[in-house]
């Protein structure tokens, strides 16, 4: 029997699914999601979930706390450290063009386990990050209201508010987007073009508006002088600072990869357009278009927006909430500032949107691989999507964006990315060798250096992030792992079947 045929059943924790397995499962009809979507509207999908809270609001925190006018330094920095992982994510995505991106990518390669625990991590940095954003959002809308002199009770405006519990207007936002979900992509898809129209619209604005007040001025020093970090070496301290014992310092040189850890959330989405891979028309073809334009596009903005608004406002003054409305108001232009929080706002919303798309795809296919009960992976039988985990996941995160506050869970959110983006790599370089008869419509170039250096500069910035926040990911991972062992292992489809048996 053929390799094509025949399951490896490597035995136990191990055991990796064929990708002709892989794809079969998504041929059956009860389990099959609707394949609509173009390499168009993949980018459209992917510049949709890329440009968000990031550009819009942690620019001006990083700007101010750790990297000065460097800051597009750093958005330089994590942008090479995504075209590497990129690069292994395309390859990825077009051999094993099936839902749950990263998740389906290691069960193919290393193995079931590898891939439970993706998949685990993958459900944390899609939940927190809708959550994250939801949150921005909220924020900026409340600021819009008050604009017109209609101001949220401070009880409903949300825990990052002094006085505030809960936040409404993020819990309202992750329901009304649960609805859209589960009536279909393809509206999905059409709300997000023309939201993502508004929103890029909003940036090229700010960057073209914004030339006309740069000052020279505002980039001396261009890389501010580190100096000690007030906190000392707490454990809100990077990780790499705790390890090698040195004086925790913001700004200098490694401000500016404290500051790429950071604005790496920036980033967070084009591995998200991985993931609607089996909604693809043709993936082969459109997967690898989809993700290495959208992660381009959004990199040349993120770079032109910082460099703007670093040169508008001098970095000690930026604002920590709306750094880009307040560098034109800063320049007494209150029309451009109203635009962009307009624009930002609406933006905000198809990145929460694809987020939650994301998030509900990987779990579907972790269900339809047995790993989570099979319940969530019937797909509605009008609507062609999985509705059951879409409305469990998006209560869920309705609540915790209801109840949370946004900034350590940004860290949390890019650990578990950084993550992912390790286990694709390397799957890369397995599925190389256990599998290279496969057909890749893509291919890494310089295999297996690409992958090498994109699993060193993944690791690199997560060890630039908080030593909480490693702490907070070991006890989400070890929950993971446990329930792994009580379920998964056991109701496992692959597992249940024989060695000799055919999937
Ligand atoms: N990259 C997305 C954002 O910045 C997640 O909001």
């Amino acid at each position: 029997m053929s390799t094509d045929q025949q399951p490896r059943h490597d035995p136990g924790v191990f055991r990796t699914k064929t990708v002709e397995q892989s794809i079969r499962d998504t041929e059956e009809p009860e389990h099959a999601l609707r394949k609509s979507l173009s390499a168009w509207d993949l980018t459209v999908f992917g510049v949709g979930v890329i440009i968000g809270t990031g550009i819009f609001v942690l620019t001006g925190i990083v700007a101010k706390e750790n990297a000065g006018p460097a800051t597009a330094l750093a958005f330089v920095a994590s942008g090479i450290v995504c075209a590497l992982a990129a690069l292994c994510y395309a390859e990825f995505a077009s051999t094993v063009p099936v839902a749950g991106s990263a998740y389906t990518f290691a069960y193919a390669s290393i193995g079931e386990l590898p891939a439970w625990i993706i998949g685990w991590d993958l459900v944390l940095e899609f939940a927190l990050g809708t959550a994250v954003v939801a949150v921005g959002w909220s924020g900026y809308v409340r600021s819009l209201m008050s604009n017109v002199g209609w101001d949220m009770p401070a009880a409903l405006a949300g825990p990052d508010v002094p006085g505030g519990t809960f936040d409404l207007l993020a819990f309202l936002l992750v329901l009304l987007l649960t609805v859209i979900l589960v009536v279909g992509v393809k509206l999905s898809a059409r709300i997000t073009a023309v939201v993502v129209a508004i929103k890029v619209a909003v940036v090229l604005m700010v960057i073209i508006a914004g030339l006309f007040f740069i000052k020279g001025a505002n980039y001396q020093p261009f890389i501010p002088k580190a100096r000690p970090q007030p906190t000392g070496a707490g454990l809100d301290s990077p990780l790499v600072q705790v390890l090698f014992g040195y004086a925790p310092t913001n700004f200098g040189v490694m401000g500016i990869f404290t500051a790429a850890s950071i604005v790496f959330f920036a980033f967070i989405g084009f591995d998200v357009v991985a993931t609607a891979a089996e909604e693809t028309r043709n993936p082969q073809r459109d997967m690898p278009r989809g993700i290495l334009g959208s992660l381009l596009v959004c990199t040349l903005l993120y770079v032109g927006v910082s460099l703007v608004v670093t040169g508008m406002q001098h970095y000690t003054q930026m604002s920590a909430s709306a750094p880009l409305a307040d560098a034109f108001k800063s320049v007494g232009q209150p029309f451009f500032a109203g635009a962009i929080s307009f624009g930002a706002a609406v933006g905000l919303t198809t990145v929460c949107m694809i987020l939650l798309l994301g998030q509900t795809r990987v779990f579907f296919a972790m269900s339809r691989d047995g790993l989570l009960p099979r319940f969530f992976s019937v797909t509605h039988p009008k609507f062609r999507t999985p509705y059951r985990p879409t409305i469990l996941l998006g209560v869920i995160i309705a609540i915790v964006a209801g109840f949370t506050s946004l900034e350590e869970l940004a860290a949390l959110v890019n650990i578990g990315t950084l993550f992912a983006f390790v286990i694709v790599a390397l799957g890369v370089i397995v599925l190389r060798r256990s599998r290279p008869d496969l057909h890749r419509a893509f291919r890494t170039p310089w295999v297996p250096v690409i992958p090498i250096v994109s699993i060193a500069a993944s690791l690199w910035l997560m060890l630039n992030l908080p030593a909480e926040t490693w702490l907070r990911f070991a006890i989400w991972m070890a929950i993971g792992i446990v329930v792994y062992f009580l379920y998964g292992y056991w109701r496992s489809r692959l597992g249940k079947l024989g060695a000799d048996a055919k999937y």
